[in-house]
């Protein structure tokens, strides 16, 4: 309970820092990344496949949104393409929670 709510929290920080028309579906990014994501990067941002990045570090996440957004659409590496799976929306509400494992 007291985790949702610092979720919730950081959502609103989130979405107010960013100040758009469009912000970002935490909860929903939070859902995919659980299921799309966290087996190689890690529940929490860790990193658990050797190679991925360890977002929980910040690694990669200097980059804007669309540049990493490319990357999960085409894939990197060892990375799937999530083109077709997911669409450019839903990466980016999954970015929006991995810049808050920071
Ligand atoms: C099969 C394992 C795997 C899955 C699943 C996976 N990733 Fe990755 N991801 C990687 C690896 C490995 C890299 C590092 C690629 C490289 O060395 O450039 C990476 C890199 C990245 C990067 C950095 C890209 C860049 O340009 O530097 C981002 C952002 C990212 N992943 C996000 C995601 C998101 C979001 C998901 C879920 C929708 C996801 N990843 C699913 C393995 C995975």
């Amino acid at each position: 309970m007291r985790k949702t709510m610092r979720m919730m929290l950081v959502a609103v920080l989130v979405t107010g820092a960013a100040g758009t028309v469009s912000a970002a579906n935490f909860v929903q990014g939070q859902q995919l990344y659980q299921m799309h994501c966290a087996a190689c990067h890690g529940g929490r941002g860790e990193g658990v496949m050797p190679d991925a990045p360890k977002f929980r570090m910040g690694e990669r996440l200097d980059q804007p949104d669309m540049i990493l957004m490319q990357s999960v659409k085409s894939g990197k590496k060892t990375m799937p393409p999530f083109f077709g799976i997911l669409q450019d929306a839903q990466i980016l509400d999954v970015l929006a929670y991995v810049r808050t494992l920071r």
